[in-house]
């Protein structure tokens, strides 16, 4: 029977499971034996006694779940100690961040396993399901809002009352991609008026079709500035000091900034410099979702909530933790979705490495890290 193991994320503030009762007992109801450790669930609101009543054996620690375990399933990367307690062969998936944090790839990739990370699956029809870097991106954005109303002493809609009117927020979005269209429907569901700025043409109709509206430099460069993947390219400098002008007047007039810029497998565009930060007014509020990745926002501070000058600057790190039952939820059911391929008719872990979506998404084997955007040269 094939054994698969949950276990509770040790990185700090992670506070999301890989599974929940509901993908367990799909999971349970197609023959596999789940174990999951004790406490697992607890940062998103899953009890020990839920994953039990949908048929997962409780341990009580991570070594217990993991020994003999055939398939692992997480949030965050593979920690040392746990691919130790893994056995050879095994196979793991993972948001296993393979750029960022290398090192522990590494060491999975020498404990022979087979890991896959949750980052690669690629952006076509049928993988939309497992598309986990949406299914957070979405979240954040809608929190990203959440953080910047929170900090910001100011209401967001324009309220007419018998002791004088307050006038709606300006919100600004920076990079519309999933995150970023979020944040701005979020954002005008709180009656803000928004503004939304990205590299990408096709940016220009969702953000408006969001009734928001779109200010860009749209010059030549930008015509041509999405991959054939849909991702932004990395900007000339020319095109970003055009940007940056046009961004420097605009933020002046704005109470929050949200930015979501990010290039895949790139250091995050710097977009607002220091002194942008500090042309803006006393209370303004910026939320930097790039922050793990080096931030959008000169002067942001990972995990911190900073002032600049009259701004707030809010570096806080893994948005979608902090809805965290939500973000479970639609990550378990990105892996539970992910998982059905790693079987085969039979019912025997097998995955298909010709399949489209596991060869995108595979990044170790037999000992050695295998993803072609991974090796040198
Ligand atoms: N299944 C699918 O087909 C599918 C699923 C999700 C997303 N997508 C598409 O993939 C694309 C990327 O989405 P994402 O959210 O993953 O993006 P992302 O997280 O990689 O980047 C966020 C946004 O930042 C923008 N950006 C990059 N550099 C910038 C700069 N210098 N200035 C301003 N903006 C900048 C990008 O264009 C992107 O819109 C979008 O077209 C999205 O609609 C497709």
């Amino acid at each position: 029977m094939t054994r698969l193991a949950i276990i509770a994320e040790r990185a700090v503030d992670e506070t999301r499971v890989a599974a929940t009762p509901d993908t367990v007992k799909k999971f349970v109801g197609q023959g596999l034996e789940v174990v999951v450790e004790s406490g697992a669930g607890k940062g998103a609101a899953m009890s020990d006694a839920d994953y039990e009543a949908a048929g997962a054996k409780l341990v009580p620690d991570a070594r217990s779940a993991l020994s003999d375990a055939d398939l692992l399933l997480k949030v965050r990367p593979v920690l040392a100690d746990e691919a130790a307690a893994l056995k050879s062969g095994a196979c793991v998936v993972a948001l296993l961040n393979p750029y960022g944090e290398r090192a522990a790839l590494e060491v999975l990739a020498a404990r022979g396993v087979t890991a896959f990370s949750m980052e690669f699956v690629p952006r076509i029809t049928r993988a939309q399901v497992m598309d986990a870097l949406s299914s957070q991106a979405n979240l954040a954005g809608y929190r990203a809002v959440i953080e910047a109303a929170e900090v910001y002493g100011r209401a967001f809609p324009m309220m007419m009352t018998a002791a004088g009117a307050i006038a709606p927020a300006k919100v600004f979005v920076m990079g519309a991609g999933v995150a970023g269209l979020q944040a701005i429907a979020t954002a005008r569901r709180l009656g803000a008026v928004v503004t939304a700025t990205d590299v990408r043409p096709a940016a220009k109709e969702q953000v408006e079709s969001l009734g928001a509206k779109f200010i860009a430099v749209e010059d030549e460069e930008f015509k041509a500035a999405e991959t054939a993947a849909g991702y932004a390219k990395p900007m000339s400098a020319a095109y970003q000091a055009k940007q940056a002008e046009l961004v420097g007047e605009h933020i002046k007039k704005q109470d929050i900034v949200i930015t979501t810029a990010l290039i895949p497998g790139r250091p995050a565009p710097r977009l607002v410099s220091e002194a942008q930060v500090l042309s803006m007014r006393e209370g303004s509020v910026l939320v930097d979702l790039a922050v793990e990745q080096g931030g959008n926002v000169e002067g942001v501070n990972p995990g911190q909530i900073t002032r600049l000058g009259g701004a707030t600057v809010v570096g806080l790190m893994n948005l979608p933790g902090r809805v965290a039952a939500d973000a479970s939820s639609l990550y378990a059911r990105n892996l539970q979705a992910f998982v059905a391929l790693l079987f085969d008719k039979d019912g025997a872990l097998a995955p298909d490495l010709e399949d489209e979506i596991l060869k995108a998404s595979l990044v170790a084997r037999g000992g050695a890290i295998c993803h072609p955007s991974l090796i040198a040269g």
